[in-house]
């Protein structure tokens, strides 16, 4: 009895670990803080920065309510709600900037097909 209690816990220890490492973490956390980081490379191009826009904004904008569609706000509405928005999340202006630039064109994009 006591052997399977132990065999258990080491299964659950086993199985926490698989989903901790599953979920992958890691990489996630190095792709938004490589996408951070894009903020401030003066070298970035308007698609890199696009880019890394994209990336925080799934980062950072689903963590207190599920991420909202970029079409759900006009690109006119997008600069100041992200400008709210980034007060709440911790970003930087020029993060925030980024997020704007993605937020601007999806919506755009996404309004241009109704
Ligand atoms: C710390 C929690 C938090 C984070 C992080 C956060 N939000 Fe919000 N968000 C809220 C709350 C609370 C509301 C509703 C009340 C309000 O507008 O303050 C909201 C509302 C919204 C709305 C709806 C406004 C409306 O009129 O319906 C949008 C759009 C939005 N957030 C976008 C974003 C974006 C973009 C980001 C990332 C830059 C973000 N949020 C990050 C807490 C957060």
């Amino acid at each position: 009895m006591k052997r399977f209690v132990a065999r258990a816990r080491c299964t659950l220890a086993i199985a926490f670990l698989a989903v901790a490492g599953v979920s992958g973490c890691a990489t996630t956390d190095a792709a938004t803080a490589a996408a951070a980081s894009v903020a401030t490379n003066e070298a970035a191009t308007p698609e890199q920065r696009i880019h890394a826009g994209k990336t925080l904004y799934s980062a950072r904008c689903q963590t207190c309510h599920a991420l909202p569609e970029p079409r759900s706000l006009t690109p006119e509405a997008w600069p100041t709600e992200v400008r709210n928005m980034s007060r709440k999340s911790g970003l930087s202006i020029a993060q925030a900037e980024m997020i704007v630039d993605y937020l601007v064109g999806a919506s755009r994009d996404a309004r241009a097909h109704l």
